[in-house]
C-alpha cells in the first residue's frame, strides 16, 4: 500500500535532561546530544520527502529554568545556527522561526534574520524552529493584529474567518501539521501549537529526544499511516 507522507511534522523534543541524568551526566549534555538528533531527523525528513518540519526548541515557560541552563540553550541555538547555516543552505533547506523574538538576545535575533534571508528561496524542506513560543500567546497576538486591522479599516468584521484569522498567527501560511510527535512519555501538548493542532494526528513515544532516530520516526510514520483522518466527517464522504 502506498505510504502517506505528512506535509508537516511538528515535534516536541522532550527528555534531553532525563536522558543525561539517566547516564549520570549534567543536563546540558542532553541538550548537546539533542542537537545531533535534530540533524538526524532533518536528514530523514528530506529522504522521506516530508516538506515541512517544526521543532519546539524553547517554550515561553522554559525561561523559569535555572539561568545557567537557559543561557546554555541560547548559546547552543546561536552556535548551531552559525555552524550549520551554510550546510543547511547547501541542502536547499529554508529556515524560519516561530515565536516571540523580542526577549531573545540581539545577536541571536540578528542570526535568525540572517538565516531566514540567506535561505528564503530554498524549497527542499521548510525547517521551522519554534523558540520562545506559547500557543496561547500566538492566539492572543493574532487577535490583537486582527483588532488593529479592523480598527484601521483594513479588515471587515465579517471577513474574519478561520482561514483569514490563521494568517495572523505566527505560523502564517505554513500548513497545519498532519503529524505531531512528542518524545519522552509525557502525554501533553504543553502550550505548543494550539490552533494549528486542531486536526493533527498525535503520536507519543517513550524514548528521550537524544535517542529518537530514523527507526523511531518510521514507527511514528507507520502509526500515522494507520490513522483514518475524518476531520469530523464520516469516512464515505472524504
Ligand atoms: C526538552 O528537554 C528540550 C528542550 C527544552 C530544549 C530543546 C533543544 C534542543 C534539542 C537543542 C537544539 C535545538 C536546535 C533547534 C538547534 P528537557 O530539558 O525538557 O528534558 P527533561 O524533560 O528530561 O528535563
Amino acid at each position: 500500500m502506498e505510504q502517506k507522507i505528512p506535509q508537516h511534522v511538528a515535534i516536541i523534543m522532550d527528555g534531553n535532561g532525563r536522558w543525561a541524568e539517566s547516564k549520570g551526566l549534567p543536563r546540558i549534555e542532553g541538550h548537546k546530544a539533542g542537537v545531533e538528533s535534530v540533524k538526524k531527523i532533518i536528514r530523514c525528513c528530506m529522504t522521506k520527502g516530508i516538506p515541512c518540519l517544526s521543532l519546539f526548541a524553547f517554550s515561553s515557560e522554559n525561561w523559569s529554568r535555572p539561568a545557567e541552563e537557559v543561557n546554555f540553550l541560547m548559546e547552543l541555538f546561536l552556535e548551531s545556527l552559525r555552524k550549520e547555516l551554510a550546510e543547511l543552505n547547501q541542502h536547499g533547506i529554508r529556515l524560519r522561526f516561530t515565536g516571540d523574538r523580542g526577549l531573545l538576545s540581539a545577536v541571536l535575533q540578528q542570526q535568525m534574520r540572517e538565516a531566514e534571508r540567506v535561505t528564503e528561496n530554498n524549497e527542499q524542506l521548510i525547517l521551522n524552529v519554534v523558540v520562545n513560543y506559547g500557543g496561547k500567546w500566538d492566539v492572543v497576538s493574532a487577535a490583537k493584529k486582527v483588532a488593529r486591522a479592523v480598527q484601521n479599516g483594513e479588515l471587515a468584521i465579517d471577513d474574519i474567518t478561520e482561514t483569514s484569522f490563521a494568517h495572523y498567527l505566527d505560523t502564517e501560511r505554513l500548513p497545519d501539521p498532519d503529524l505531531f510527535i512528542r518524545t519522552s512519555g509525557e502525554l501533553r501538548i504543553s502550550n505548543f501549537f494550539l490552533w494549528q493542532l486542531a486536526y493533527t494526528e498525535l503520536y507519543f513515544c517513550e524514548v528521550h529526544w537524544p535517542d529518537f532516530g530514523e527507526h523511531e520516526l518510521e514507527m511514528a510514520l507507520a502509526s500515522f499511516n494507520k490513522r483514518k483522518r475524518r476531520f469530523g466527517q464520516i469516512s464515505e464522504l472524504i
